[in-house]
Order: C-alpha cells, then sequence, then structure tokens
C-alpha cells in the first residue's frame, strides 16, 4: 500500500512540475528545451514606440525577422543610397535579447522601389543590380544574420514559375545566382527560398521540391527551405505538412516554418479562437517532429499589428495575442506543444 502512495505522490508532483513549468515559462524557454528557434515577424515602428511590444517580444522569443526593413523598397528607395538604419536597430535589440536574426528577403517580385520597377533597365542591368543589392544587404548585416530568406515566392500556385522581373532577366537560374552572390557576401549565413502554400504535398511543393532537389545536386549554396504557413479557418489545414517538410530534409537541408499565421472571418468568437489554436498547434508539432526543422516563426504576434486585415478584408485576428494584447488559446496551445514530451522544461 505503501508504495501505491508514494506513486500517486511522486505523480502528482511531476505532474504539477509539468503544470508549473508551462504555467510561467516562455515560449522561447520551452523552445530552448527543444533545440528550436521560435519567433516572430517585427513591426520596427511598434519595436521603437511601444514597450509593451518590446517585453514580449524579448521575453518570449529566440528569433526576429525585420517585416519589412529589409526588403528592398524600404531599405533604397532613391537609387545609390542604401539606408539600414531600421534593419540595424532591430539586429541591435536581437543583439541585446540574445535572439537569431532572420534576414528576409533579399529576391522578390514585390516591394521593390519605384526607380527599378520603372526604370526600362535591360536584362543584363537588372542582372548586375541584383547582384549588388545582394553584396550590399548580405555584406551590411555579415555576422549579424544566421538565416537569410534569399528568395521570396519564386512559383505560382500551380507549381509554375511566377514570371516576375527577375524571371525575366535571368530565367530560372536567377535563384542559383542570387544563393552564389548571397554566400559570397556571407558563407555563414543559412540560405534559404522561402515560399507560401508550400505546405502540403502538392504542385506547388513539387515544384520547390524540384528546385530544391536540383540545387542541392548542383552543389548551389542553398541550405533551407522555407514554408510560410498563412493559413485560414475557410480552409482545410495542410495534412501533409509532415511528410512534405522530411522530404526536403531528407535532401539535406533544414526546413522552416516562417510566417505562421491563422486567420479568420471576422468577428472573432472563442469557437474560432479554439479552432486557431488547433491550427497553430499542429504546425508547431510538425516542426518539432522534424529533426532537420530548426525554427517556427509567427508573422507577428499581436492583431494590432497583423497585415492580414488590411490585404482581406473582412479577415484577421491571425495572431496569437488579441488587440488588448492578451494571450487567446493560440498561444497557450504553441506553449502546451513545446512542453509536452519535454522533461527539460525551463
Ligand atoms: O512604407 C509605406 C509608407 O510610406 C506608407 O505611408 C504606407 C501607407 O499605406 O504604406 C507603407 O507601405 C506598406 C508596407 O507594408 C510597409 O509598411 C504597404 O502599404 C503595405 O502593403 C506593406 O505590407 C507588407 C506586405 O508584406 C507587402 O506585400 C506587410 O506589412 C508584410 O507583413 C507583408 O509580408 C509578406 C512577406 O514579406 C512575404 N510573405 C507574405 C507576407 C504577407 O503578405
Amino acid at each position: 500500500m505503501r508504495w501505491f502512495a508514494w506513486l500517486i505522490i511522486i505523480t502528482y508532483l511531476l505532474g504539477a512540475r509539468h503544470v508549473m513549468a508551462t504555467s510561467d515559462a516562455s515560449l522561447r524557454s520551452l523552445a530552448d528545451a527543444r533545440d528550436k528557434l521560435v519567433g516572430t515577424a517585427v513591426n520596427t515602428t511598434a519595436l521603437t514606440n511601444d514597450a509593451r511590444y518590446r517585453d514580449f517580444l524579448a521575453r518570449e522569443f529566440s528569433s526576429v525577422t525585420p517585416e519589412n526593413v529589409m526588403k528592398w523598397q524600404l531599405v533604397e528607395p532613391e537609387q545609390g543610397t542604401p539606408d539600414y538604419t531600421s534593419g540595424d536597430q532591430l539586429v541591435a535589440f536581437a543583439r541585446a535579447n540574445n535572439q537569431a536574426v532572420r534576414g528576409h528577403t533579399l529576391v522578390w517580385h514585390n516591394q521593390l522601389p519605384e526607380w527599378l520597377t520603372s526604370g526600362g533597365f535591360t536584362s543584363s542591368q537588372l542582372t548586375d543590380m541584383l547582384h549588388a543589392h545582394i553584396t550590399d544587404e548580405v555584406s551590411h548585416f555579415a555576422g549579424e544574420i544566421s538565416a537569410w530568406d534569399v528568395v521570396n515566392e519564386p512559383f505560382n500556385d500551380d507549381g509554375t514559375w511566377r514570371n516576375s522581373i527577375w524571371y525575366q532577366a535571368m530565367g530560372p537560374d536567377y535563384v542559383a545566382l542570387a544563393l552564389q552572390w548571397a554566400y559570397d557576401a556571407d558563407p555563414a549565413a543559412r540560405l534559404y527560398v522561402n515560399d507560401y502554400n508550400t505546405e502540403p504535398l502538392g504542385a506547388k511543393s513539387d515544384a520547390m521540391y524540384a528546385l530544391a532537389s536540383d540545387l542541392v545536386a548542383r552543389g548551389v549554396p542553398l541550405n533551407g527551405v522555407g514554408f510560410q504557413a498563412h493559413l485560414g479557418l475557410q480552409s482545410r489545414f495542410p495534412d501533409t505538412l509532415t511528410p512534405n517538410l522530411q522530404r526536403f530534409a531528407d535532401l539535406g537541408l533544414d526546413v522552416a516554418i516562417t510566417e505562421a499565421d491563422i486567420r479568420m472571418p471576422l468577428p472573432a468568437d472563442s469557437d474560432k479562437y479554439v479552432q486557431q489554436a488547433g491550427y497553430f498547434q499542429r504546425l508547431l508539432q510538425s516542426c518539432l517532429v522534424v529533426e532537420r526543422c530548426v525554427s517556427f516563426t509567427v508573422w507577428g504576434f499581436d492583431d494590432t499589428h497583423s497585415w492580414v486585415p488590411g490585404a482581406f478584408p473582412g479577415q484577421g485576428a491571425a495572431t496569437l495575442l488579441d488587440a488588448a494584447f492578451d494571450p487567446k488559446p493560440a498561444y497557450f496551445a504553441l506553449r502546451d506543444a513545446l512542453a509536452a514530451g519535454s522533461a527539460t522544461a525551463k
């Protein structure tokens, strides 16, 4: 009988320890114990102006991604005078708070400077300008950025190449060229290609897989593939995410969830929040079970600073904290997923 009593006491204490460890632990401390980074996109205006925003960012996340300020349109609005001040401020914050920085993004069809898109440049001029841009920006941040989203969103949803200014100038080899130029400027940074709607197995992720396989086979310096994971409750969860991540990992690449958010039709309610929590948790669990999944990043952590309502009228509430900065079930779901199965949660 005595052993039975001890069993109950020990079980209770272990359970209590788990509850305590989970209930007051930050996402980043729990993620540390799982050997993963947990990150967020950062709105640098809020970083400058809002102490509550800064405190949550420092406490909860071990990785930061600039939401906008490292994009070409923002670093070089006037040709010839790149300005990295806002990116430098984020890097300084990250350093002070022992956070990794994910650079975002060097080659994209969007948020390009007006002088570039309407300048009437030839293919050869565009090639030289992209080379110079990558060299300048990656060199500027060399040593500070652990991973770069070098190429962002190269594919259409049907798996064909997006007919971007870069594709038009160089054909599909612009991806390999960009990766090589980034490598030349900072060989220590982990270099990624990143896209959305590539979470499930299917035409678009097959296109990404074919690209990644080809780059690896050719010895191009590709280190990882990013899966943005901008999801919505109106669409079913991408059930094949785990095997999809795993097949990229099997190529010898890192994988990462880079921009997770789960939008919903407004108004939000508690049922939708619960469903949203399930989506966030399943996303994170896929990253936890794939060893080469190195980081899980959300695209902003509070609804006030989310890009979603601006881009999808009538939808929103896509992040972990509501507009009053209160954590939703999604926040606790991420914490629970990180704590589950971890004996060493701090
Ligand atoms: O900089 C101008 C500012 O001068 C002007 O006063 C203001 C007025 O609207 O606009 C500002 O530009 C905004 C820009 O963000 C910088 O803040 C644009 O309107 C706004 O459309 C732009 O949106 C960003 C979007 O990328 C652009 O496509 C979002 O904040 C950002 O979250 C979003 O991020 C992308 C990732 O980089 C790639 N994956 C998809 C993801 C969501 O679209």
